[in-house]
């Protein structure tokens, strides 16, 4: 990694991908190439030009594997095929083919935290309780109800004393993550829906068959996974204990992608692979551990502290408004803690997020300002950018208002157990309208034309109103205000500047409510970053940066606003890359 000799900055031996940015699809709402209204293999192969004029290193596919889709494909039943509503594993090997002739990699999602009921282990193992399978999930028996007829354990709403449930976790998608199992009389965990059974990692037999199946996927010609939480993979034996009150990262989580790194990866030193993992939870020390190159864990994680800052103690969807300093303080606070050992992964947004612009941006009279600011904080920082699609043309939230319009069963059964709790409907599609998962899984606006140019047909989650401005024929048509060519410029930049895959990161005016401003500094080469995250004019006081106090005018690396450039004051939601 990036060294010190003789005083000059080396990064000769940095990994490739710390020059490099991922393109994340979501392969449902990305293009559908034959017309059924849910987006596909064909429908990527037909827009791979899209994304190799962006200039990204990495496309990551969200899941294609075999599913009932009961969580659009997070809940697989055959690792090793792909879902006939997708395609094929010959238009899989034929996209791949095309991919790495355009000079970018393709990354799998690696879902082992969980299968889907109908994965034919679950299935064995549910047969019966002495099936050798039976081993590979988690189950405990219901606790004993007393002579007054009420449990040991908890009820479905997670009251003590009440039921017979084992431990009061609840699932992430609402409800109780323990289902009973009628046939053999015994509750298996998912921490997501009921169709999603949780795989028991302290198996060996279980491990095993996932590094067989995950080397028959490099065999194939992948170039690694992005890996789906987890750091649940390891549960800690005492937060499976009866009473126990939720969920804790296992001590052996350590130890498994350690063992997962040399059964799958060691071995494959010839070959440029990429391995995130998805890790909601996760504290700075604890990524510094899973990334220092010299453990052989992983490559970088996915955090969750920043889109956490504005969620409510009680759920996801307790919108709380945005704090600035908060999100500096912690965006910061990581890249300091991964300065030195370790790596980043940088996003704003993704498939389980709100859109990026509508959530930290002005979508409406700034949002080319806003979309392109956004990028430039988030790609000049330290670490591996990822794009989600739809943001390189500054897609925004769906605007849906009636809950008939949603599809993520997220999203769908909170609603439905609040309204039962008598929560007000209205209140609710307001939560959601900011915060549902759905909002990222709109088509994407590939055209002002029917269905966004997305399908001939009629597409499985409504296309947003304003595809008719926003989309890629028009933005990338635009000569001065095309989001796309701004990120081409900084996924570039990247490529081009070893200061911005490199550079020290040095945050400015930490305390300031508007502005968000740092340096990154190689060598002598130093960048110095001045956003205006807001929607008014912004004087930059001179006391920030030498650069400011000088005569001359800095030369401008990028800047959304040309009219701005020179002046101390910054206009709404400018952003100006300056060399220092
Ligand atoms: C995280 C994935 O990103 C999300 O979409 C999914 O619902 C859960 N993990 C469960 O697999």
């Amino acid at each position: 990694m990036t060294t010190t000799e003789g005083g000059t900055v080396q990064h000769r031996d940095a990994p490739w991908w710390t020059d490099a940015t991922v393109y994340q699809i979501y392969p449902r709402s990305f293009a559908d190439g034959n017309g059924d209204g849910v987006g596909d293999l064909a429908g990527i192969r037909q827009r791979l030009g899209h994304l190799a004029d962006l200039g990204v290193d990495v496309i990551w596919l969200s899941p294609i594997y075999r599913s009932p889709q009961a969580d659009n494909g997070y809940d697989i039943s055959d690792y090793d095929d792909i879902d006939p509503l997708f395609g094929t594993l010959d238009e899989f090997d034929a996209l791949m083919g095309e991919v790495h002739a355009l000079g970018m990699k393709l990354v799998m999602d690696l879902v082992v935290n969980h299968t889907s009921d109908e994965h034919a282990w679950f299935e064995q193992a549910r047969s019966s309780r002495d099936d050798p399978k039976r081993d590979w999930y988690i189950w405990r028996d219901p606790l004993p109800v007393g002579p007054d007829g009420r449990g040991e354990g908890t009820d479905a709403a997670g009251t003590p004393g009440a039921g017979t449930f084992p431990t009061a976790w609840r699932s992430a998608f609402s409800g109780p993550a323990w289902t009973l199992d009628e046939a053999t009389g015994q509750y298996y965990l998912h921490m997501f829906a009921s169709k999603q059974p949780d795989l028991n990692w302290e198996n060996p037999a279980l491990r095993q068959a996932v590094y067989d199946m995950m080397n028959r996927w490099l065999d194939r010609g992948v170039d690694g996974f992005r890996m789906d939480v987890i750091n649940h993979i390891a549960k800690d034996p005492a937060s499976l204990e009866p009473g126990a009150r939720g969920f804790v990262m296992g001590g052996r989580i350590h130890d498994h992608l350690r063992e997962m790194h040399r059964y799958v990866f060691a071995s494959r030193t010839d070959r440029e692979l990429i391995t995130v993992g998805e890790m909601p939870g996760v504290t700075v020390d604890d990524a510094a551990l899973f990334t220092a190159q010299d453990r052989h864990e992983l490559d970088m994680v996915f955090q969750f502290e920043h889109v956490g800052l504005d969620h409510g103690p009680s759920s996801k969807f307790d919108n709380r408004p945005f704090d600035l300093v908060a999100l500096k303080r912690s965006l910061g606070r990581w890249q300091d803690g991964l300065a030195d050992a370790g790596w980043n992964s940088l996003y704003l947004g993704n498939h389980d997020q709100p859109r990026s612009l509508s959530r930290f941006g002005d979508d409406g009279a700034h949002r080319y300002e806003s979309a392109t600011m956004l990028a430039a904080v988030l790609h000049l920082h330290r670490g591996t950018p990822y794009v989600y699609q739809g943001d390189e043309i500054g897609m925004t939230n769906a605007g849906f208002t009636s809950i008939e319009q949603y599809r993520d069963i997220e999203s769908i059964n909170w609603y439905a157990e609040e309204v039962e709790a008598g929560a007000d409907p209205e209140v609710l599609l307001e939560s959601l309208r900011f915060r549902s998962r759905d909002n990222a899984r709109t088509p994407v606006q590939w055209s002002g034309g029917d269905a966004a140019g997305f399908s001939t047909g009629t597409p499985w989650i409504e296309v947003v109103a304003n595809h008719h401005a926003v989309n890629v024929e028009a933005d990338r048509a635009s000569s001065d205000r095309s989001v796309f060519d701004w990120y081409r410029r900084l996924i570039a930049l990247r490529h081009e500047s070893p200061v911005v895959a490199h550079g020290r990161f040095e945050m400015l005016a930490p305390d300031d409510d508007r502005l968000y401003a740092f340096t990154r500094t190689l060598g002598d080469e130093q960048l110095l970053v001045l956003a205006n995250w807001s929607g008014e004019p912004y004087e930059l006081d001179p006391a920030l940066h030498p650069v400011l106090r000088r005569r001359s005018v800095p030369e401008v690396v990028l800047g959304n606003v040309p009219h701005g450039i020179g002046s101390l004051t910054l206009a709404p939601w400018e952003v100006r890359v300056l060399r220092a």
